[in-house]
């Protein structure tokens, strides 16, 4: 077996020879849960962070080396306090995963200045605590990747989708922007941007379109990162639907989302 440093492990797709350290936001359900089990089933020393402290218990019961850090990425001190607290016990960070979202599905009633800022809160300032607290403690080791879960609901605007779309390309421009900064001292970013993947956050429900498990995403998820991929878009039939559509027309893409939401709700007997 090659030993390889923990730098390369990050870049290459590689025999697991030491442990990556690994935190991840929203680890209690869905891709967070996924990828948690993903690292942690060959042995990665997982950080899980999310409220529901229950189910980071079963998650850890499951998965010795998961270490479930119960917490509210929203507040801001709490959240540098368990980065910290991971980072000390495991002598750093090597992989940050900025998870944790709110709101796909609660937009598509329109305007609501409530759900607005909830999903403000989560999306972006509570993304924001999380890398704030984790590019120091990289750019300390020289070494290091932050991977923001953004969506391809953030590539192109569409009716219902204002607040998580924006929220979600906010993610993306943050991060790809600051793998500028970044990348010279040895610290890269990576986003990524799916498609529908079947989640409590979107009630598990099929789209008719191309749509893998949580499980199947995570593990397509690592596999880029550990090539060391900047931009991760899938499906790939999705993604290249969603280029096609930010060229199209506004009024298509306004009648298209239109009519796929009032499919969406009459399936759901609204
Ligand atoms: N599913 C999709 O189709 C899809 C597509 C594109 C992008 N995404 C993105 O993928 C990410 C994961 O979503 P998912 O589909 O896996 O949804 P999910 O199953 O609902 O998971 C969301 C996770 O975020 C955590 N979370 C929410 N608010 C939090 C807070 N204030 N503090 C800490 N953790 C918090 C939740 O944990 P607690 O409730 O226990 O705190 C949960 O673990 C999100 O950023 C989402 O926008 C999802």
């Amino acid at each position: 077996m090659i030993a390889i440093s923990r730098r390369q492990a990050l870049t290459a797709d590689q025999t697991l020879t030491q442990p990556l350290r690994i935190l991840i936001t929203g680890a209690s359900s869905g891709i967070g849960r996924a990828l948690a089990e993903h690292y942690a089933a060959p042995g990665h020393v997982v950080g899980a962070v999310a409220r529901r402290g229950d189910l980071l218990d079963d998650l850890a019961r499951d998965h010795p080396s998961v270490a479930p850090l119960t917490g509210d990425v929203t507040d801001s001190g709490a959240t540098a306090r368990l980065i910290d607290r991971f980072a000390a016990e495991h002598g750093g960070i090597d992989l940050l995963y900025v998870n944790a979202g709110v709101g796909q599905r609660s937009c598509e009633e329109g305007w609501d200045p409530d759900r607005t800022a909830k999903i403000e809160a989560v999306n972006i300032r509570g993304a924001l605590h999380a890398i704030t607290a984790a590019v120091p403690i990289m750019l300390r080791q020289g070494s290091g990747r932050i991977v923001g879960i953004s969506s391809l609901a953030g590539v192109v605007p569409l009716p219902s989708a204002a607040a998580y779309g924006a929220s979600k390309a906010w993610l993306a421009f943050y991060l790809d922007s600051l793998d500028m900064d970044l990348a010279p001292r040895g610290v890269r970013c990576s986003v990524v941007m799916p498609g529908h993947v079947a989640t409590p956050m979107v009630d598990g429900a099929a789209s008719a379109l191309v749509t893998p498990g949580a499980r199947r995403a995570a593990a397509l998820i690592a596999q880029r990162v550990a090539r060391g991929d900047r931009i991760i878009r899938f499906p790939r039939r999705v993604a290249l639907l969603t280029s096609i559509a930010a060229l199209a027309p506004r009024w298509l893409r306004i009648s298209i989302q239109n009519r796929r939401l009032a499919k969406r709700k009459g399936r759901r007997g609204l």
